[in-house]
């Protein structure tokens, strides 16, 4: 899937006030993902979400940093510690760093999370693609560019969350291309300590579901009984 959607949402007052309640019925933990244009946004918002009934924060550094010239703030190591470290003064609560695949070396800001005293990293969003319609000539998206998912970017998310594994000690959220048990296997022996699924959901709606029943045929079929067993069990050649 290549998308370009935005961020765009009914802001937080109304999430707290009409969408919160209906998810905090659903037997649930709820996380909520975070994105700001400049440092102050996001610490505003976590101010806000510190106080909130939620169980956790993911935060999304794949926005635009408007007073660095654009570039997301999940880049580098020093802007994703800089960001992290200024909400973990505010946020009490669980804190996930979500980070961006759009680098040369996903460790180092993965360090920076961890540094700045994150309690997890998610990976990936999405990578930065482009399609074009040879016959107008024009870019299908509006925005020209827009973001990769879905089981075509499954080796890069599952090579970036090996290399994340080798490089941090704190846990690993792992996504990009899960669409069944397997995949999601796949992600747990890179060193993901849990999993979550995207463009998936957009194929079948009972991906997630299919996904858990498929992560207990395998290992029912490895007779494994904790699946934390196979948490970086990859054997490299
Ligand atoms: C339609 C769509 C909307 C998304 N919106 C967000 C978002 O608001 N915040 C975020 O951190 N990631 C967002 N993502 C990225 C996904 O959460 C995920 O990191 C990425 O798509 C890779 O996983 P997947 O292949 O399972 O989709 C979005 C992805 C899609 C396809």
């Amino acid at each position: 899937m290549l998308n370009s959607i935005g961020l765009q949402n009914p802001g937080v007052e109304y999430f707290m006030e009409y969408d919160l309640p209906w998810l905090k019925n659903q037997d649930v933990a709820v996380i909520v993902n975070a994105c700001g244009s400049t440092i102050e946004d996001y610490v505003e918002l976590c101010k806000i979400l510190n106080k909130a009934d939620i169980d956790g924060v993911e935060l999304n550094l794949s926005c635009p940093n408007v007073k660095a010239g654009c570039l997301a703030f999940g880049t580098t190591y020093e802007g994703v510690k800089e960001v992290t470290s200024k909400v973990r003064k505010v946020l009490d609560k669980p804190l996930i760093v979500k980070l961006t695949p759009n680098v040369t070396d996903i460790t180092l800001p993965a360090k920076g999370a961890e540094d700045a005293g994150a309690d997890a990293v998610s990976l990936i969003n999405t990578l930065l693609g482009m399609s074009i319609n040879i016959n107008t000539r024009k870019p299908y998206l509006a925005n020209n560019t827009g973001g990769l998912s879905g089981p075509a970017v499954k080796p890069v998310a599952v090579r970036m969350v090996y290399q994340v594994s080798q490089a941090v000690n704190i846990p690993i959220l792992g996504m990009g291309g899960i669409i069944n048990g397997n995949d999601a296997v796949e992600f747990m022996l890179a060193g993901a300590s849990a999993v979550s699924i995207g463009a998936g959901n957009f194929i079948d709606p009972y991906t997630s579901v299919n996904t858990v029943k498929g992560i207990e045929e395998y290992m029912k079929k490895h007779n494994i009984e904790n699946i934390n067993d196979i948490v970086g069990k990859v054997e490299m050649n």
